[in-house]
């Protein structure tokens, strides 16, 4: 029976791969803000054998490392897989005006997430075992007007991982950097969709094969790793001609 903890266990992406994980018979702990909204989760996992919530505000980076002591116990025994799913998008056009939410921004998908992995890094490289899988964006490939202060905080995020997986490699402990490309969810609810948005169960799909495969960094849907593969070396005077990369 695999062990599994998730951060961010509320967002619609993170509960469709919990339900998969739980139709697997895994034992899950989640973690999140609202507690209407988890228990929502966790019933909707019914299937598997044992499902504990814990509710925190993950902005709170002064409580992470005792969340993740009491996380890990709350298990009963090594953890196969930790997800770490929170983030929000925020508002480009305030950030680029307010500080304030600027720094939110980067607290809510950046520095949360560095307080959870500091102590999760060091607990599995203790445990010599374990995937450590955390969500970031295809925003963090490229910096565009349209979203560049949160893909400013997913791109680091995406760089922080890089090194602890280098690190964890000698404890054969794996780390797993998900790159999502557009996924309708509450989200980007407000956003108008188009061919490439994929629905929050086949992101959850890929995200868990993924896991399953001890991917590096798996770009879900796959073909985000060919876009981005030209978006990202485009020379910077062609890219800022490109209105539907470069516009608003
Ligand atoms: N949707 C996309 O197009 C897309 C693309 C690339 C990457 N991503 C990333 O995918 C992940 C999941 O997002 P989603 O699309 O599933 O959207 P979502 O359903 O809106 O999920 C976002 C989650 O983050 C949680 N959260 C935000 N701040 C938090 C805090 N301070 N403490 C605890 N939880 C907090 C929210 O909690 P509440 O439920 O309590 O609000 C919510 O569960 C995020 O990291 C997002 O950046 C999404």
């Amino acid at each position: 029976m695999q062990r599994i903890l998730v951060f961010g266990a509320t967002s619609a992406i993170a509960a469709a791969a919990c339900r998969r994980w739980a139709a697997q018979g895994a034992r899950l702990h989640l973690v999140g803000r609202s507690a209407v909204k988890l228990e929502a989760v966790a019933a909707s996992c019914e299937a598997g054998p044992s499902v504990t919530t814990a509710i925190a505000d993950l902005q709170d980076m002064s409580a992470a490392s005792e969340l993740v002591s009491a996380s890990l116990a709350a298990l009963g025994g090594p953890v196969d897989v930790v997800l770490i799913a929170h983030g929000d998008l925020g508002l480009q056009l305030l950030s680029e005006r307010e500080f304030s939410e600027a720094a939110r921004i980067f607290e809510v998908n950046l520095l949360s997430a560095v307080a959870l992995i500091v102590p999760l890094a060091t607990a599995l490289e203790d445990q010599r075992s374990g995937t450590l899988a955390v969500i970031t964006s295809v925003a963090g490939e490229r910096g565009r007007p349209r979203n560049y202060t949160y893909g400013a905080a997913k791109g680091g995020l995406s760089l922080y991982l890089q090194g602890v997986r280098s690190r964890l490699v000698p404890a054969g402990v794996k780390v797993t950097t998900l790159k999502l490309g557009p996924v309708d969810t509450p989200m980007t609810e407000e956003h108008p969709k188009n061919p490439l948005f994929v629905g929050a169960e086949r992101a959850a799909r890929d995200l868990v094969r993924a896991v399953e495969r001890g991917a590096r960094e798996a770009f879900i849907p796959w073909y985000w790793r060919p876009i981005l593969a030209v978006v990202r070396n485009l020379p910077e005077a062609i890219f800022q001609r490109l209105g539907f990369l470069s516009g608003r």
